[in-house]
């Protein structure tokens, strides 16, 4: 008898941890990743670029809010809560000029990324902004963020604000806070920078994500574009692109002591002189070919846009040599990158040493296929998604390192949760094209505990995060999607926190 009781119950007690089991198996996401490996040079540039806060300890929270300075000027005061705007107790601030719109501000806590503005609708859409913010949030979801706080700059190069002076070394941030030291700068992030600034280089997550002709998309085309073997390949070195000149351009030499043409629109006279060698001009000239049918040609030319190419990243892949034009902006893997083993320099010793480089490549057929082959090694392996995510997780843990202040949204005006931003995205006539939502809404944003659920009317109206901790001088605001849609729309939802933050240290 009590043999057969002991059975039931452990009948009964089986069923239910099946049930159990069941349930968090349907729910069941790996942990957070802690560690990944980035290549050697790329994990030196991250150190490099941070070190910058060494000599003064670290980024203190009046230097990190000067970044609200960035947008000065009327109703500025308003932050300081006395006067509400029509969204309420934000108190937010000051009309979008474009600088304004050029800086999204990030903090992250507890593993949970935030939004401290919002960008107003006018400068809503390019993937350059919007693509950082989804992979921002994928590596949220993948790997376990540190607390940090810092500003993603999306223009074209990273800001003149935060460049520095060469002979010392020492911040020429125009906003720096009274008493502050000579290195005083916030952690400003971009995906094109140049020596003397300190900002902190990023992957182009938005070319290498969002567009039909996106990086991944062409990883995920490899079959087809590795198909054409070498030998097939013509030997002419190709090239399209918009004729125009970056203004940085004419600030370098070559190694003859002239100044340097512009690759964009010299190339033309150039390829004219020797069409059995050249086929580059801008789109003026000659006729597109999409970026995925370059493979027929052994060798493609890439010169810079307004800063780096997004195209460079994506023609690493294409299993042809590339000739990169000689540039002072550089992206988050260029150090990792050496001429003559992953692409073939030109306009280093002349305006016109092209020719001789692809006479060079021409002569040279085996070495200018290793070249090739060891290019798109190096990207399938070091820039794919993961890579990216990686450096991601790398960034933020030694930029973490560098922050004297605890990083929360209690004493943030703003902090709108990334996963409802991402989902206001998706939906907004303005962005529902910029770039793949699905892939991470799918994959992460439904069940995060933060997101709006869709079909629920209760979660119109869904707490924002820091509500539960609020005090009196914080935000304990409820956002939902049409809320977060409406500051947009306003295009002033830039809270002076450095105003709240002086405030605070005067009381
Ligand atoms: C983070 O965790 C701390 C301690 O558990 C809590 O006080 C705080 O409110 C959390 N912050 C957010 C934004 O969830
Ligand atoms: C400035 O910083 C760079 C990079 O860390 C370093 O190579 C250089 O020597 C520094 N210059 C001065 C004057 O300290
Ligand atoms: C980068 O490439 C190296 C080999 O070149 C590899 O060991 C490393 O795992 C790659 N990093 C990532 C994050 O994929
Ligand atoms: C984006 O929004 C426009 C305008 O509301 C709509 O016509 C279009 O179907 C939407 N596209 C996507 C991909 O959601």
């Amino acid at each position: 008898m009590s043999v057969h009781y002991a059975w039931t119950t452990a009948l009964i007690l089986q069923i239910c941890i099946l049930v159990v089991t069941s349930t968090s198996t349907a729910s069941w996401r790996p942990q957070r990743r802690e560690t990944c490996e980035l290549h050697p040079d790329v994990e030196a540039r991250i150190l490099k670029d941070v070190s910058y806060w060494d000599p003064s300890g670290g980024i203190t929270e009046d230097v990190a809010l000067s970044v609200c300075a960035v947008c000065g000027g009327e109703g500025a005061q308003a932050a300081s809560g006395a006067s509400s705007s029509s969204s309420g107790a934000m108190g937010v601030t000051t009309p979008g000029t474009k600088d304004c719109n050029k800086a999204q501000r990030v903090l992250i806590e507890n593993g949970t990324v935030f939004l401290t503005n919002l960008i107003g609708k006018e400068y809503l859409g390019p993937f350059e902004h919007i693509g950082f913010l989804v992979e921002l949030y994928e590596a949220s979801q993948v790997f376990r963020l540190p607390d940090v706080e810092f500003t993603y700059w999306h223009g074209d190069n990273a800001p003149a604000h935060t460049t520095i002076n060469p002979a010392d070394n020492s911040s020429l941030w125009p906003h720096k806070p009274p008493g502050a030291g000579s290195r005083a700068m916030p952690a400003v992030l971009a995906w094109s920078k140049w020596n003397e600034n300190a900002a902190l280089v990023v992957p182009y997550s938005g070319a290498f994500r969002c567009p039909q002709d996106s990086w991944d998309s062409i990883e995920g085309q490899l079959e087809t574009v590795a198909g054409l073997p070498w030998e097939e390949r013509r030997e002419v070195a190709f090239g399209r692109w918009n004729g125009f000149c970056t203004h940085y351009i004419p600030w370098m030499k070559t190694e003859d002591g002239k100044v340097m043409k512009c690759p964009r629109t010299y190339l033309n006279s150039i390829s004219e002189a020797h069409p059995d060698l050249l086929d580059a001009y801008d789109l003026g000239a000659a006729r597109p070919l999409p970026l995925v049918h370059q493979n027929r040609y052994k060798y493609i030319v890439s010169t810079d846009g307004w800063s780096i190419s997004s195209k460079f990243d994506k023609y690493l892949l294409l299993g042809s040599a590339i000739l990169k034009a000689a540039s002072t902006r550089y992206g988050f893997y260029y150090d990792a990158i050496k001429p003559y083993e992953h692409y073939l320099p030109f306009m280093v010793k002349s305006s016109e040493d092209i020719v001789d480089v692809v006479k060079w490549a021409k002569a040279h057929d085996a070495d200018s296929k290793r070249v090739a082959e060891t290019a798109r090694r190096f990207a399938l392996r070091n820039l794919s998604r993961p890579a990216r995510l990686c450096y991601y997780f790398r960034l933020m843990t030694e930029l973490s390192r560098k922050m004297k202040y605890k990083v929360t949204c209690q004493n943030r005006r703003l902090c709108v949760p990334l996963v409802q931003e991402i989902q206001v995205f998706s939906q907004y006539e303005r962005t529902n094209r910029s770039c793949r939502y699905h892939d991470v809404l799918l994959r992460y944003g439904d069940d995060d505990p933060l997101a709006v659920k869709a079909n629920t009317e209760a979660a119109a109206t869904v707490q924002g995060a820091s509500s539960s901790s609020a005090s009196p001088s914080s935000s304990s605001v409820s956002y939902s999607l049409q809320d977060i849609q409406r500051l947009h729309e306003e295009g002033i939802a830039w809270p002076r926190d450095d105003l709240l933050l002086q405030s605070r240290m005067g009381s």
